[in-house]
């Protein structure tokens, strides 16, 4: 998997792909490119927004902008790849688009900062809208790291490789992130007990055990 995220403050994502799972991706095979799109705008003296038309607070990224960042990166020709805007009003992130994206051989990350994009990127230059959660965050970029950390950990290599299997079982029986409660030495603490079954050995009743606590929590997130 190969992901550029546009942005204006690459460094932040320093401390995220300085991760030891982050680095174990990369190590694996994956890239993770940060393009500043001050570096190809056509724009005098780096800008990158303007003022919103109609009026109103902030400032808004610039749709030529962006539009010469993704063709000084891919050229003209960008139609089968994903392009992915950050924007609050997007489609929610949930782990069913994580795995949507991570069968993806590239993506491409717009961080917009400030007011957001120009709509004309949301509606031309991209494939998806994606938001990761209901509230507004000061930029793309939390949300870029979150969408890459989703994304990067469910690839091969990433994780421990038994781990993932299982987990990836939990998920499809439950088509969603394994739920159920996790527990680790000591095996009582104050007089609060580790499920007796986790400590049988038996691993079928673990299995079966975990399956119906997941099933649970599903239960009560769907009301
Ligand atoms: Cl993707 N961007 C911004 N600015 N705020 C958000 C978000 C994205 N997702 C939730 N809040």
């Amino acid at each position: 998997m190969h992901i550029d995220v546009f942005t204006l403050f690459p460094e932040h994502f320093e401390w995220f792909r300085s991760q030891r799972h982050v680095r174990g991706a990369l190590a694996a095979g994956s890239e993770l490119r940060l393009i500043n799109y001050r570096d190809t705008t056509p724009l005098s003296g780096g800008q990158v927004d303007d003022a919103p038309y109609g009026g109103g607070a902030g400032m808004v990224m610039r749709v030529d902008v962006v539009d010469a960042a993704l063709t000084a990166a891919y050229g003209g020709e960008r139609s089968a790849m994903r392009v992915v805007a950050l924007t609050p009003g997007g489609r929610l992130f949930d782990e069913a688009l994580a795995s949507e994206l991570a069968v993806e051989q590239r993506l491409a990350l717009l961080c917009g900062r400030y007011e957001g994009f120009d709509e004309r990127v949301v509606e031309h230059l991209c494939t998806d809208a994606i938001s990761i959660g209901r509230y507004v965050l000061s930029g793309g970029e939390l949300a870029a790291m979150v969408v890459c950390d989703a994304v990067l950990r469910k690839l091969p290599g990433a994780l421990g490789d038994e781990t993932s299997a299982i987990e990836e079982s939990f998920s499809e029986a439950l088509s969603g992130a394994p739920e159920y409660p996790h527990y680790t030495r000591p095996a009582s603490y104050r007089g609060w007990q580790v499920p007796e079954v986790l400590l049988s050995g038996d691993h079928e009743r673990v299995r079966q055990w975990r399956l119906a606590r997941s099933r649970e929590r599903l239960g009560e997130k769907q009301g």
